[in-house]
């Protein structure tokens, strides 16, 4: 009976939506060359839909959103590219702020922040204590962001705690991991139309369900994110169980 409800719901009325969206933004580079421009400007335009998912989700009134914006391994591209991605970041956490705390947004950078010059560190910081008692979206972006690093860090980081003596269980390693502060994503979008997880979070995407779609991240728009919520009601999330159990 739920199953034919489901598969015959009208598909534009949204009524399961996700709690946490997972989002790795990529395809900036094609969307330039496509445009032969270079790959700087595809980032660029990036940033716009940045800003138009933030406003989608806070428009669906969707808890968490966590943007990969930029990996461990994307250090190894052209210096250029690097530099010019480490400045982007940093020009928008000044740029964006003032929006992000007028619109009740909690900032969260996860990632390994050890490799960012100090100024950087404490302009994330200041957004992150400013932003701090804001009780709408949760936005955290993941710069530096490996899932293995997360991983790691988290056993580094308990193996320091007083309880270190005990034995080891899931709960002392999600207490550890860099999103502790969120449930795991409900729904993952990839955009570019790579079919894999390139390191994102790995821990945390045990059970969730993932979306990949050919659009490439700066042509990312509210239509292309409202197919991906309908496609996620679609979905039967059995955990395990059988689909009678549900
Ligand atoms: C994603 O777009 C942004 C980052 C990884 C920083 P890409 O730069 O990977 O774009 P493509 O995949 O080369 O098109
Ligand atoms: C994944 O994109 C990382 C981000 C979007 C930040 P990549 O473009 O780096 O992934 P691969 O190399 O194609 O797997
Ligand atoms: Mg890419």
């Amino acid at each position: 009976m739920f199953n034919f409800f489901r598969s015959t719901q009208k598909k534009d009325v949204l009524i399961e939506k996700p709690n946490h969206i997972a989002i790795i933004m990529d395809g900036n580079g094609r969307w330039a060359k496509k445009r032969f421009m270079p790959r700087i400007s595809g980032h660029k335009k990036g940033l716009e839909s940045v800003r138009n998912v933030i406003s989608q989700c806070q428009k669906l009134d969707i808890p968490f959103l966590t943007l990969f914006a930029f990996s461990t391994e994307n250090w190894l591209r052209p210096s250029q590219e690097v530099n010019f991605l480490m400045s982007l970041f940093q020009d928008s956490i000044i740029k964006e702020s003032s929006s992000l705390i007028k619109n009740n947004v909690q900032f969260k950078l996860i990632g390994d922040r050890k490799p960012f010059s100090k100024s950087l560190i404490s302009k994330i910081k200041n957004l992150e204590r400013l932003t701090e008692k804001n009780t709408g979206l949760t936005l955290s972006v993941a710069i530096n962001y490996g899932g293995r690093w997360d991983i790691v860090n988290a056993v580094n980081q308990y193996q320091k705690s007083d309880h270190s003596k005990k034995t080891f269980t899931q709960k002392d390693l999600i207490k550890n991991l860099s999103l502790n502060f969120a449930p795991d994503p409900d729904f993952l979008i990839r955009t570019g139309g790579e079919k894999r997880i390139s390191n994102f979070l790995l821990w945390q995407f045990s059970y969730t369900e993932l979306y990949f779609t050919e659009t490439l991240w700066p042509d990312f728009n509210e239509k292309v994110f409202m197919d991906a919520l309908f496609e996620f009601q679609r979905r039967e999330r059995r955990f395990g169980k059988t689909s009678e159990q549900l």
